[in-house]
């Protein structure tokens, strides 16, 4: 892997960076490091004396983001493991504190355009969609092996799919006969069960549930951002990039936790709970990407930027 930009283009790069770094001499966390595009950014509006430490949980990523960020190197570590050992990550490094953090959700474009990978219904490849040796079990052991009522629920949580009961039954009854092994025997079937208008919107959705259930992405999120602006000194700042509702919905409640002030009923004479707000949010609404970039980069519709600054 080369490390180039065709990896993975950064989505709102400068613009991210510019809201992430406030301390340019502090420590910063890239928790999905990915082709090193974001870090990139975030490197070069940094000082002499910024540090970066780059997490993800892909071998090929490590590599390419490696290669990118070379001309960092003594201001960079990047470690091959998911945002969900960020803890374990510092206390080695012996950093107590960081000034940002930085999670860019969700998959690479390399993830997607290698057919080997197994991620997308438009190549055919096998039923993979590990994002790395973490991930406990492949596509192929979860459509092969998940009962009816599970992937009913994989498919109606992680994708909000309509069809999901019936695309369930369906993968069920073909897999008596032989297991479904790539991801064109999957997308046909898919096709099949739901055909119409709304097809390519189905295979989207179930596809994107399979790799959510394989990757367990919606674990440990909010646990990891709560952590994070944690350890975030004061005016260390927060970034998340999600791509769908369900990842942006747990950065919502995060962030909007993380903000609030005391609960006690207000009738309450005197305060009883002692809350205190963490942080406050600096993108009420989220921040989308411009119609140039949209236009430039598809793959960036459906992103939002979050960005919430410690108290
Ligand atoms: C959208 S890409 C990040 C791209 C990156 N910002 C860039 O500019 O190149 C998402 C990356 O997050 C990684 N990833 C997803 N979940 C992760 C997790 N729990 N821990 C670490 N990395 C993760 C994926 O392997 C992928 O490389």
């Amino acid at each position: 892997m080369s490390g180039t930009a065709e990896f993975h283009t950064p989505v709102m790069g400068p613009e991210t960076a510019l809201r992430v770094v406030n301390d340019p001499n502090g420590v910063y966390v890239d928790g999905t490091v990915g082709g090193g595009g974001h870090a990139e950014h975030l490197l070069e509006r940094m000082g002499p004396q910024g540090r970066l430490i780059g997490l993800d949980r892909d071998p090929e990523a490590v590599q390419a983001a490696a290669g990118r960020l070379r001309r960092f190197s003594h201001r960079l570590v990047i470690v091959e493991t998911s945002f969900r050992e960020l803890p374990g990550v510092l206390e080695k490094l012996k950093v107590k504190r960081i000034s940002g953090a930085l999670f860019d959700l969700g998959v690479s474009s390399h993830q997607i355009d290698a057919a080997s990978r197994g991620f997308s219904y438009k190549k055919n490849g096998p039923l993979d969609m590990r994002m790395g040796p973490d991930a406990l079990r492949s596509a192929k052991e979860v459509v092969n092996a998940c009962s009816p009522e599970k992937l009913t629920r994989i498919f109606r949580e992680f994708g909000e799919e309509r069809a999901a009961g019936r695309i369930a039954r369906a993968i069920c009854r073909r897999r008596v006969r032989e297991p479904l092994n790539n991801t064109f025997e999957l997308a046909a079937l898919i096709s099949e069960t739901a055909p119409g208008p709304q097809t390519i919107k189905t295979l989207s959705r179930v596809f994107q549930a399979i790799r959510i259930e394989v990757n367990g992405e919606l674990d440990q999120l909010q646990e990891t951002l709560e952590y994070a602006i944690g350890r975030l000194t004061t005016g260390g700042r927060i970034g998340v990039l999600s791509y769908h509702s369900l990842e942006d919905r747990t950065v919502k409640k995060v962030f909007r936790s993380a903000s609030l002030g005391c609960v006690c009923p207000p009738d309450l004479p005197v305060c009883g709970c002692g809350r205190v707000p963490q942080a406050r949010v600096l993108t009420p609404g989220g921040i989308r990407p411009d119609p140039a970039e949209r236009q430039r980069n598809p793959r960036c519709r459906s992103a939002t930027l979050r960005v919430a600054e410690k108290l």
